[in-house]
């Protein structure tokens, strides 16, 4: 056989690429581990909870869906405007509007039903009471394969970023949910803070499966016209291709200081994009702001992923997580 030909015949093929992750969890138990057909998981808040995105597209493509943000009680959120563009992105303070957490069980499980990707449910409170009432009435529930705990939402008032930005508190919060939830935990945490790697810690020591970085930093926009804040709520967060550079350099960071599979999101727009966050030591990307500008982004992004394996000859892509250390 002529030298060119067998070479060309060693090359790996579309089919034989394998983009599933393990996000592996710190309960013994390998049941708990969250096991992804591919990397890609949909950020809270930026699809609603899976019917937005299911009219472009088969979202059971997707490697996980994560819903938007529940609080105890029902909340309409910040008053309008809250969403204001920028250059490379937009600053949004919604504040959390959404049903509840009884309405969510009554109103937004059922309908997950009828997708087989698994299901992480984003949850926000403004007490470590709120946190811990949350965990309890989403354990046991077999719709979900996870809770993602949001302790870095900047848009609420009193709650969230305080939480976020201090480790032990970071640290209660979690051990707390961890003695009530069995199920997969994600602790989410605010890049609005001097060393990110100490509230990772503090989620890994107090038991958390996985973090997921970044929530979107605090940001403002004025109007030249009105001479006035934008915003209603005057500052919310920034979000999209901005933020990435900071998001990458984060997970960087964090990915030799913790044991625990990292969740990296900010800013992904494309497959070269996802393939950054995974060198620099993401098990699993998110994708957020796209999705509401180009909402089939989603099979796009694993198609350009696909494509960085074929031209890079990478089989497995769980192989170059953390490979630009
Ligand atoms: C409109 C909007 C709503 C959001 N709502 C939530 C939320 O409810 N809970 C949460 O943890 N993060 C929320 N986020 C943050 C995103 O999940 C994500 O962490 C952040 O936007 C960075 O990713 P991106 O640049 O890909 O959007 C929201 C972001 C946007 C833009």
């Amino acid at each position: 056989m002529p030298e060119k030909q067998s070479k060309l015949e060693q090359k790996i093929t579309k089919a034989e690429l394998n983009l599933s992750v393990v996000m592996q969890s710190q309960q013994k138990s390998k049941q708990n581990n969250l096991n992804l057909k591919n990397p890609l998981i949909t950020a809270s808040g930026t699809c609603g909870n899976g019917q937005e995105l299911a009219n472009f597209y088969d979202i059971n493509q997707l490697g996980a869906f994560t819903t938007k943000g529940i609080t105890v009680k029902a909340q309409s959120g910040n008053q309008t405007p809250r969403i204001a563009e920028t250059s490379a992105g937009i600053i949004n303070s919604i504040g959390l509007e959404n049903p509840g957490v009884e309405n969510f069980i009554l109103e937004v499980l059922p309908e997950t039903k009828e997708y087989t990707l698994p299901i992480l449910a984003n949850i926000s409170g403004y007490s470590e009471q709120d946190f811990e009432v949350l965990a309890e009435k989403l354990e046991g529930r077999e719709e979900l394969a996870g809770i993602e705990v949001n302790l870095s939402c900047p848009n609420i008032k009193g709650g969230g970023m305080i939480f976020g930005t201090e480790p032990e508190k970071v640290y209660q919060i979690t051990k707390k949910v961890r003695e009530i939830y069995s199920g997969y935990i994600i602790v989410k945490l605010t890049p609005n803070i001097t060393d990110i790697t100490t509230t990772a810690l503090a989620a890994e020591a107090a038991g958390a499966d996985a973090v997921a970085m970044i929530n979107t930093l605090s940001a403002m926009k004025i109007d030249i016209e009105a001479q006035k804040p934008l915003l209603a709520n005057t500052f919310g967060g920034l979000s999209g291709p901005a933020v990435r550079p900071i998001a990458v350099k984060m997970v960087y960071q964090t990915f030799k200081k913790i044991d625990i599979p990292i969740l990296g999101l900010g800013g992904v727009k494309n497959g070269s994009d996802v393939i950054e966050f995974m060198l620099a030591g993401a098990t699993a990307v998110g994708i957020g702001t796209i999705n509401m500008t180009d909402p089939a982004a989603g099979p796009r992004i694993i198609k350009e992923v696909e494509e960085y394996m074929l031209k890079h000859q990478i089989k497995d892509l769980s192989s170059i997580i953390g490979a630009a250390h």
